[in-house]
């Protein structure tokens, strides 16, 4: 038996997720997020053994709580660990200033790291395992007002990269899944979806499951959904004035899509 927990399994790329690992053979799975009844809709849904931990990530008793639940209902065993939950409000500094940027360290990044300090021992205990983090591949290439989300991912690559080399030795694999606009309830892509030009951009949150699976049981470093987005990550280093260039230009702004949060006003998260 392997137990998996997914965060952010209430909708989009959490979501798919936990669907594609319950088609595993002999799985549970540990479904995390803020909606309760979502959860356990899913859970219901699932044809394997599911449980659910309605948790707000940014709590601060938030990783001992998914610890404790999963001593108390999977014997405190852990294979993989997907941190997956995240959300994206825009706006340029000088609008959001450092509130902003706060806001997405405290959920992309901050949360990423103290849940797997709290769940790292489980981890290490039931090695060969591993850890998945998705990140995005605004965390390799930063666009005009989307500056605070690009910041929290590109901390959670580099936090991801050492760890990877840190873990290895101890049997706990750390994958890194960079998706590219995904469709999902926190991030609809309207804008480009809404375009015939743009539409064929716009990915399918169970292509990331994929690749998520194939970056935790699959044991692959590193995965861009869809791949070739890996070339803006690469124009990035070898083409730095261009791409600049490029992204500091009017055609450009139409890649920044508005997300749940900025519709929700600043006191949601999506
Ligand atoms: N979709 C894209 O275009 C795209 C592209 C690159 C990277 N990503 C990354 O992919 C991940 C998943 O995003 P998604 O597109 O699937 O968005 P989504 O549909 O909005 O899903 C986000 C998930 O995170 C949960 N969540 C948000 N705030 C939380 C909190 N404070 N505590 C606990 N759970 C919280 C949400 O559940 P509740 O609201 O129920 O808490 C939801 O299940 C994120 O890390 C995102 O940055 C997405």
């Amino acid at each position: 038996m392997s137990v998996a927990l997914v965060t952010g399994a209430s909708t989009g790329i959490g979501e798919a997720t936990a669907i594609r690992l319950a088609r595993e053979p002999a799985t549970e799975l540990v479904l995390v997020a803020r909606r309760g009844e979502k959860l356990r809709e899913l859970a219901d849904s699932l044809p394997c053994r599911a449980t659910c931990v309605a948790a707000d990530l940014t709590d601060a008793d938030a990783p001992a709580r998914i610890r404790r639940h999963l001593e108390d209902e999977h014997a405190g065993r852990l294979d993989l660990l997907v941190n997956n939950a995240g959300a994206a409000w825009r706006g340029s500094f000088a609008e959001g200033g450092y509130a902003n940027v706060q806001r997405h360290m405290e959920l992309n990044f901050d949360a990423v790291v103290r849940l797997t300090e709290a769940l790292l021992p489980l981890l290490r205990k039931a090695a060969p395992s591993a850890i998945v983090n998705v990140a995005s591949t605004a965390g390799r290439v930063s666009r005009a007002r989307t500056g605070a989300y690009s910041a929290s991912k590109f901390a959670l690559i580099g936090w991801s990269d050492s760890l990877y080399a840190e873990e290895a030795p101890h049997g706990v694999h750390v994958g890194l899944v960079l998706p590219g606009f995904v469709r999902t309830e926190g991030f609809p892509a309207t804008e480009l979806r809404e375009k015939a030009l743009t539409r064929w951009i716009v990915s399918k949150p169970a292509t990331v499951a994929e690749a998520i699976h194939e970056c935790g049981p699959g044991r692959k470093p590193e995965r861009y959904v869809p791949r070739p987005y890996a070339l803006a990550a690469h124009a990035r280093i070898l083409f730095p004035s261009l791409t600049r260039r490029i992204l500091s230009g009017g055609a450009a702004s139409s890649l920044t899509t508005s997300t749940r949060g900025d519709q929700a006003g600043s006191s949601d998260t999506g």
